[in-house]
């Protein structure tokens, strides 16, 4: 796919056939997590793929807005490594910029995908490091729910000239 039409029609999928994905779909994604850019070039995240039925189960329980996550039966949960990257606003966008990449490449596969926040909720970010036994120095920053698609999603058009400012912050009318 197009780098651009894979842009445009990207959409949060959040129905899924529970076909499961494959290892070799799985690899790809997170190849994609890996080419992000980063600061400093620190690539300081790790990726923790989920899979285990009972895990997937926790999970989508204890988060309130996963529930997708059973029936896709795939998760990967992107978290920052601290001790790689010290400032924690670079660490939450080059892990930022990996689950962006992680969603436009299950796109590309032609598999669905959705962003379910945790960080900066303390409480989701604390129920999946403990499920996931995550280190108190990394943080789970988000989960990339994903799998085989059973909804089309709608294109749409978010262009909008007032956010817009050439030069210098203009005030809109
Ligand atoms: C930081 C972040 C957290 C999100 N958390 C959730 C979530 O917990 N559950 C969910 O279903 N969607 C979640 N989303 C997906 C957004 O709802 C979705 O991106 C937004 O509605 C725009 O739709 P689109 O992705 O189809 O363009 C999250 C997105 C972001 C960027």
């Amino acid at each position: 796919m197009d780098i651009m039409e894979a842009l445009f029609t990207r959409r949060s999928i959040r129905r899924y056939t529970g076909e499961p994905v494959s290892d070799g779909d799985i690899k790809l994604l997170l190849n994609a997590g890996f080419s992000a850019p980063s600061a400093n070039n620190r690539q300081p995240w790790h990726f923790i793929v989920v899979r285990d039925r009972n895990t997937v189960e926790e999970i989508a329980a204890r988060h309130p807005y996963a529930k997708m996550l059973t029936q896709a039966g795939c998760g990967i949960v992107v978290c920052g490594d601290t001790k790689k990257q010290e400032r924690e606003g670079f660490l939450i966008e080059d892990c930022s910029a990996a689950i962006e990449n992680i969603l436009l490449a299950a796109h590309g596969l032609g598999l669905g995908a959705v962003w379910c926040g945790l960080y900066p909720v303390q409480e989701r970010a604390q129920v999946v490091a403990d499920i996931l036994n995550i280190p108190p120095d990394i943080i789970p920053v988000g989960l990339v729910v994903v799998g085989h698609t059973d909804e089309k999603g709608r294109s749409v058009d978010r262009f909008d000239e007032k956010k817009i400012h050439y030069d210098k912050w203009r005030a809109q009318d």
